[in-house]
């Protein structure tokens, strides 16, 4: 048998774009868009986010799909067999072990918070916070939950627990059904659901009517408020960092996860209308149904000037704070709350399972695993790496791992693959992988885009990342003291995991000469 005929392959069409929609769409779309907005100069954002969506997002995409669906013919579905098929030298296999890195560290503590989205949803249809009705007490509430503080709320983390473990089961259930009746059937029943609560939700917020005390703080001012271009902060470069920063996370590229989704396409099935289908779903449920929702539903309760301070305040304080408490003010709210969490959790249980997928492709092909036992192993790992992520939450332990897992090692990963694509490989090589069997004709400016602009652009990122923010976080600035030792054994973590994967990785192929192995030309 050859390698093809044993991997499986995407059942139709409609379910492929709708797993890479379910693997993009996720709790980025939701509430890391909307606050990047809010913080980032509102519409005047969108300028530097729809450049990096021509410039890196869309190519990417291609080049990614591209990748990953040649990786499948050869019989590998991750990224190091993929490097090694684009650059012979025995250091491109090793090199790939960061795609199964990212995703693996990533899904640990994603999963995490999907299951919060969980834990809430239930909340919000039980009633367990209605009667809190101000952000300080729902703060205490998440504290509470998360076990960061002991309080009226929660006696300990039981809960938090309990969820995280139900979503554990759910994520390890699905792998092991595999890619057709597990991956594929999830989105095509999660998908459609979430479009429809979306946009219950947008027509929800839409006619909100404002308290009469203020009736400035309207739906209109709440769209404006996102909205309204600040062009003065065009020239500052965070805003450009922060837009690429959204288009990567967003469109999961740089991650390792788009290549193994695309390892199970066939050979000569279309990747170019494919990708851009997926990548407008993504854009679209991001900036209209993620731009609708949370920041003017805030702007109406709370008006602009606390909308911003909560915008600032952390990742999830919209989400998990603001809302439920807008929950509280809104008839059905028990309804609502629960519509809105479920939104997230199907969001965010779709990308679960995309982010583990390459470890399971690893643990399959490369192990020898049987599909079950892959998944149980994934299952079992998240459980333990999860300790210390949800004992040591105070100390940053979280924030210290998204740092370098989900903003920076995710544009060093984009590099090495778009310069290993485009220049080992060879851009005419390139191009006729993206482009065979394409459904649409891409226009040929991308050839050059891909070649030049696309490096260019995140050589230049990830310089002045570097300069600006990398270097104070290596160096742990403005770190407490107390925390210190918590961030190093965040560090430590993920060193761990990729000693464990390039050790894999190494007793895979370790030692073999890269002509004698199966090698197209
Ligand atoms: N794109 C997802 C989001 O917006 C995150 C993700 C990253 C999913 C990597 C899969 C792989 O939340």
């Amino acid at each position: 048998m050859t390698a093809r005929q044993q991997r499986e392959v995407w059942a139709t069409k409609v379910g492929l774009v709708l797993a890479l929609a379910g693997n993009a769409v996720g709790l980025g779309n939701l509430l890391r868009f909307p606050r990047q907005v809010a913080e980032n100069g509102g519409g005047a954002f969108m300028v530097p986010y729809f450049i990096s969506l021509i410039l890196m997002g869309i190519p990417l995409m291609w080049v990614e799909l591209a990748m990953g669906r040649r990786g499948g013919v050869y019989g590998y579905g991750t990224t190091p067999g993929m490097f090694g098929l684009l650059w012979r030298h025995p250091a491109a296999r090793y090199v790939g072990a960061l795609g199964i890195l990212i995703t693996s560290a990533l899904v640990i503590y994603y999963t995490y918070i999907v299951s919060w989205c969980m834990g809430y949803a239930f909340f919000s249809a039980a009633g367990t916070y209605f009667g809190e009705t101000s952000q300080t007490a729902m703060g205490s509430f998440f504290d509470g939950y998360l076990g960061v503080e002991k309080n009226q709320y929660f006696s300990g983390i039981g809960a938090a627990y309990f969820f995280f473990v139900a979503t554990l089961l759910l994520v390890v259930w699905i792998l092991s059904r595999g890619v057709v009746k597990g991956l594929e059937t999830l989105a095509r029943i999660a998908m459609p659901v979430l479009f429809v609560l979306g946009v219950a939700l947008v027509a929800r917020v839409l006619t909100l009517e404002p308290n009469p005390a203020n009736p400035g703080w309207n739906v209109g001012a709440g769209l404006g408020f996102i909205w309204n271009p600040d062009l003065s902060r065009l020239g500052d470069g965070k805003v450009w960092l922060a837009a690429a920063g959204q288009i990567f996370f967003t469109l999961s590229l740089g991650f390792g996860a788009i290549q193994t989704y695309a390892s199970y396409i066939r050979e000569k099935q279309d990747l170019a209308l494919t990708g851009l289908a997926a990548a407008s779903v993504n854009e679209g449920v991001e900036v209209i149904i993620g731009g609708t929702l949370a920041i003017p539903a805030a702007v109406v309760f709370f008006g602009p000037m606390q909308t911003q301070a909560i915008a600032s305040g952390g990742s999830f304080s919209l989400g998990f704070l603001s809302l439920p408490v807008v929950f509280q003010q809104m008839p059905f709210g028990q309804f609502f709350g629960s519509m809105w969490f479920l939104l997230l959790f199907l969001a965010g249980v779709t990308s679960s399972v995309a982010m583990a997928q390459p470890a399971m492709a690893f643990l399959q092909e490369d192990f020898r695993l049987t599909r079950p036992r892959a998944a149980l192993v994934v299952g079992a790992v998240m459980l333990v790496l999860i300790q210390p992520v949800i004992f040591f939450q105070r100390y940053g332990f979280l924030d210290e791992m998204d740092y370098w897992v989900g903003t920076f090692g995710l544009v060093v990963m984009a590099l090495i693959e778009v310069i290993l694509f485009a220049w080992v490989f060879g851009m005419d090589r390139a191009w006729g992988e993206i482009t065979r069997g394409a459904e649409l004709a891409i226009p040929r400016v991308f050839y050059y885009v891909i070649k030049y602009v696309t490096p260019l652009f995140l050589v230049v990122i990830l310089v002045v990342w570097t300069w600006q923010e990398a270097i104070g976080m290596l160096l742990m600035r403005g770190v407490v003291p107390e925390a210190v030792p918590y961030r190093w054994g965040a560090r430590l973590l993920i060193l761990g995991l990729f000693a464990a994967i390039l050790f894999g990785v190494h007793k895979r192929w370790g030692g073999k000469p890269m002509d004698e192995m199966e090698h197209p030309s």
